[in-house]
């Protein structure tokens, strides 16, 4: 199976998990990038049985409306029993690195409400340690050269994603070079420097559930009690 056929299988899988977990009539959260992408398009089969959803970018917004699907604003929503996302890295404790679709900011607030955050990847994504994928920062404008100086100090490596501005009209930072050994005290370190509007690690709400494809198939694999 190539690439795309693994985000293919995870993304039917998903979708039996939602049909299975989220109560008829219920909103969901969608993700970004290109295995939700899969995902939605699985999503247009089971419309009927959800309210709608919410979108974690303009992108997804986009691509659940031209299913048919009703897409909800975040504070117009009591409840999200399921959250589907992608993921660029997942570590065995179901911490991630996520922006790689620079949708970081809009993934972690819809992701906090969600009560069950189920991950999506193809075995490539399935690592011992973050941070060989870049890990990216949505930063305000006016702060870049100071949170550049910042992760210098930490070890990085920042790199300005060329071209590229957010949902909310900021810029990505790609820090390069980090080994995270320790995923949450580095997400609460980056969230206390002043212009970072907030950092790709997902690791103190992970992940709680992994669909992991290989070829073998889908594997479901929950947190680890810790
Ligand atoms: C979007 O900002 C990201 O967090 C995505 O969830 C992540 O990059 C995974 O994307 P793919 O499914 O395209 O690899």
């Amino acid at each position: 199976m190539n690439q795309d056929q693994l985000k293919q299988a995870v993304a039917r899988a998903a979708c039996e998990y939602v049909a299975v977990k989220a109560p008829t009539g219920a909103i969901i959260g969608v993700g970004t990038g290109s295995t939700a992408n899969f995902f939605i398009d699985e999503l247009a089969a089971i419309k009927h049985r959800l309210d709608g959803a919410v979108a974690s970018s303009e992108a997804t917004k986009r691509r659940l409306e031209g299913h048919g699907i009703r897409v909800l604003d975040l504070n117009d929503v009591d409840a999200l029993p399921v959250y589907v996302d992608g993921a660029d890295e997942i570590d065995h404790g179901l911490a991630m690195l996520k922006g790689g679709g620079g949708a970081l900011t809009r993934e972690k607030i819809v992701a906090a409400m969600a009560e069950i955050f189920v991950c999506v990847c193809d075995q490539s994504k399935w690592v011992q340690t973050l941070g060989k994928f870049p890990l990216p920062l949505e930063v305000i404008p006016m702060a870049r050269a100071q949170v550049t100086r910042a992760l210098l100090q930490l070890g990085g490596q920042p790199r300005l994603r060329e071209g590229f501005i957010t949902d909310n009209g900021n810029l990505i930072l790609d820090v390069h070079g980090l080994t995270i050994s320790d995923p949450v005290a580095l997400e609460n370190r980056l969230d206390h420097i002043v212009g970072i509007v907030s950092n790709g690690l997902f690791a103190r709400r992970g992940a709680d559930v992994l669909l992991l494809a290989d070829a073998d198939g889908v594997k479901t694999i929950s947190r680890p009690v810790t």
